[in-house]
């Protein structure tokens, strides 16, 4: 059974509240919520960060699946949690070498949160080996990280069984997510190639009848 973490970066962000509701009331089948920020440095785009997550939190029990897209992430990691963040996913990227990236992950379970590591579409899966038995989970990107509503680049699928088959050769109780154009065309092979946590944006949040949409994306 997959788990579904509906990004809100597709919603109306007039009407957060109602467009959260869309996904979290009972029985709609999401037990994630993904929460993209984005810098307008590590990505092009900016998106929203801490304050925007804690308003949020205070209307919802959801699980807040926080992808940062960020320099430096180290330096905000308190802010997140502070705000309400479950899960904390940083990219590989954006730290200067494996020591920032293992500080930052010991500072995300300090404050008793889940910890994530997440590559690009140009990063090959053996950037996350040496942190595996210290992660909840590894991110995919499945697109270039920034916007939403962009085509699933098919290499990612090798990319997830590559890992899929090392989490299972050797034991690792991390999750694998992917995000970035995932439909219910190809959720399919996602699955199996080993994918447990889809992040779904448009075709969530854009369609006109998002729990439809949801059903749909449960049932493949
Ligand atoms: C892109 C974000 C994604 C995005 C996915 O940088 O990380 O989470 O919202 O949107 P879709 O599902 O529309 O590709
Ligand atoms: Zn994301």
């Amino acid at each position: 059974m997959v788990i579904l973490a509906p990004s809100l970066l597709a919603s109306d962000f007039s009407n957060l509240e109602s467009e959260i509701k869309k996904v979290y009331m009972d029985g709609a089948g999401c037990p994630y919520l993904h929460l993209d920020v984005m810098d307008g440095v590590f990505v092009k785009n900016i998106s929203f960060g801490a304050p925007v997550i804690a308003s949020i939190r205070k209307v919802c029990g959801i699980v807040f699946d926080v992808h940062l897209m960020i320099i430096n992430p180290m330096r905000y990691i308190p802010d997140f949690i502070a705000a309400g963040a479950d899960i904390i996913t940083f990219h590989c990227e954006a730290c200067e070498g494996e020591d920032e990236i293992r500080q930052t992950l010991a500072l995300i379970k300090s404050g008793g949160k889940k910890c994530s590591l997440s590559i690009k579409p140009n990063t090959p899966v053996a950037a996350v080996f040496p942190f595996l038995d210290e992660l909840d989970m590894v991110l995919v990107m499945s697109v270039e990280p920034g916007f939403g509503g962009q085509k699933f680049i098919e290499g990612s699928l090798g990319k997830i069984a590559e890992l899929y088959k090392i989490k299972t050769e050797k034991n690792y109780t991390f999750d694998i997510e992917v995000d970035g154009g995932v439909n219910l065309e190809n959720l399919k092979k996602i699955k199996e190639a080993g994918a447990r946590v889809i992040v779904a944006g448009s075709s969530i949040f854009g369609a006109a009848d998002a729990g439809g949409a949801i059903a749909g994306f449960l049932n493949v």
